[in-house]
């Protein structure tokens, strides 16, 4: 059969891609190697949300007694813990196959290669992931979508290859499933996997140690902000090394280098997070001559590739890679498949660490801001300013603090730490994308009491 398109690659940028085309009455081959959903629903954003909620009502029982709320013996059930996550992640795949039926889509299991272009279309193989050679089927499509996502980096650092296939180093994918929680645990990588988990195992139990290469954590997060975390997480009893480098790893520790020292963490386990890199090896795009630049596939802001009828979207294009983002490229690209104008904007992405208290942010930082010779304001504010917090939160420390074009006074940025964050970023997002100036903010109404006056306050203090 000849398909109006083939999408290699089930994730968000793959599976939404799929739906839509599908509803678009177009014939659509969905190609997965593993499981649909991709690493977001299996493996990424939302076993990692569930697992980290039950962290955060094992926090608030700890602390009930701050809030007039005792609670005795309070322990974590791991086990039950990673159940309730493979529920959590069964119900959500479960809805994404439905909606692709729902769409008509045709969904293969197996491992897909492009073949070659024809009169007709772009052949595609899809090969059993394991099994005979030879054995699988042979597809046309007249569009390709890859949407092959990404993978952890693995760098050559001595014993990282052997600790992987020991079980002793993992990645985001293993460490999701481990059946016991470690009593000592080495993060390699202070960015947003890195933080996540280290919260996560240390409200379990684990004694965890993050070992970050640069002076600072949560990579591009403003800097104030990466300071109130890591002293949030400090307090917490997780140790860091900043500015040190992994040198070797086995025999139950990470050796690292900071100054001129070397030294060791002894750990039982170790999570491996030093970043993602796009997926392109194995695909079969050379043979169609699709253009690659360091192992990202190069895309136009409309999800095209170099190659007429060839697009590319989600974290293979190495352009934000977060899921977010993917799901809207993956429109994008049905979109101009449909013959609408569409394109991608990614200055008002936002972005967010589920961390305990929750970081969001969304457009330029002070540190971005200053590099690109913006002029702008800044305004910044306690989470105390708004009741709800200071209602929920004992000693919090969280600030919110909005960037300001000190020309046009519109919002160029918005950065916060304090819980509900992840909720309020959208608000922020709505008010970069559309360019709202500070007045037109000041006339909006606010719930209250919410944390989300905070936008508010800080806007009334310019
Ligand atoms: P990341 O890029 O966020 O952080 C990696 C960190 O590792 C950086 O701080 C970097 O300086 C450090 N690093 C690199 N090499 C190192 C070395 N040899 N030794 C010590 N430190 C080293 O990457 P991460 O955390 O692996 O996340 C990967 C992707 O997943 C990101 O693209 C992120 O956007 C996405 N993601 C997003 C989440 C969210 O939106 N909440 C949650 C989890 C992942």
């Amino acid at each position: 059969m000849v398909y109006d398109l083939i999408v290699i690659g089930g994730g968000p940028a793959g599976y939404l891609a799929a739906e839509r085309a599908g509803h678009e009455d177009m014939s659509v081959l969905l190609v997965e190697k593993r499981k649909v959903g991709g690493v977001c629903l299996n493996e990424g954003c939302v076993p990692s949300k569930s697992l980290l909620y039950s962290a955060k009502i094992l926090e608030g029982a700890r602390h009930g007694a701050d809030y007039g709320v005792r609670c005795d013996n309070v322990s974590l059930d791991h086990a039950a813990v990673v159940a309730r996550k493979n529920r959590v992640v069964n119900t959500l795949v479960t809805g994404v196959k439905g909606q692709l039926k729902r769409n008509k889509v045709t969904v293969a299991e197996g491992v897909a290669e492009i073949l070659t272009k024809t009169a007709e279309g772009f052949v595609v193989a899809v090969k059993p992931a394991s099994g005979p050679d030879g054995a699988g089927t042979e597809n046309v499509g007249k569009r390709l979508l890859v949407a092959t996502g990404s993978a952890p980096v693995v760098p050559p650092i001595p014993g990282v290859k052997e600790g992987l296939e020991a079980g002793f180093v993992l990645t985001n994918r293993e460490i999701l499933d481990l059946d016991s929680v470690p009593a000592t645990l080495a993060v390699i990588g202070g960015g947003v996997i890195g933080l996540e988990m280290a919260s996560y195992f240390a409200s379990a139990g684990s004694k965890v140690t993050v070992i970050e290469m640069l002076d600072h954590i949560a990579g591009p997060t403003d800097g104030e902000i990466s300071k109130i975390l890591l002293a949030n997480y400090k307090k917490r009893g997780i140790a860091f090394e900043l500015g040190a480098k992994v040198v070797s790893v086995g025999g139950g520790e990470v050796k690292y280098e900071k100054g001129d020292q070397t030294l060791a963490v002894k750990a039982e386990k170790v999570l491996l997070s030093i970043g993602r890199r796009p997926v392109t090896e194995g695909l079969g795009l050379e043979r169609i001559g699709v253009l690659t630049e360091r192992g990202a596939i190069k895309t136009d802001s409309r999800g095209k590739t170099n190659v007429a009828d060839v697009y590319a979207a989600g974290d293979v294009n190495g352009v934000s890679m977060l899921a977010h983002t993917a799901y809207r490229e993956a429109e994008v690209c049905v979109n101009v498949m449909a013959g609408r104008r569409d394109s991608m904007r990614y200055g008002a992405i936002p972005a967010v660490i589920y961390s305990n208290p929750e970081v969001g942010s969304v457009g330029e930082t002070e540190e971005s801001a200053k590099a690109k010779g913006l002029e702008y304001e800044c305004a910044k504010v306690s989470m105390m300013f708004s009741g709800r917090y200071v209602a929920e939160n004992e000693s919090g420390d969280g600030i919110c603090k909005v960037l300001v074009d000190k020309k046009t006074r519109a919002v160029i940025g918005a950065h916060m730490i304090g819980n509900y964050s992840s909720e309020i970023i959208y608000g922020a997002a709505l008010m970069v994308e559309t360019e709202m100036v500070v007045n037109d903010i000041k006339e909006m109404v606010f719930p209250h009491p919410t944390v989300s006056e905070v936008i508010r306050e800080a806007i009334f203090s310019l």
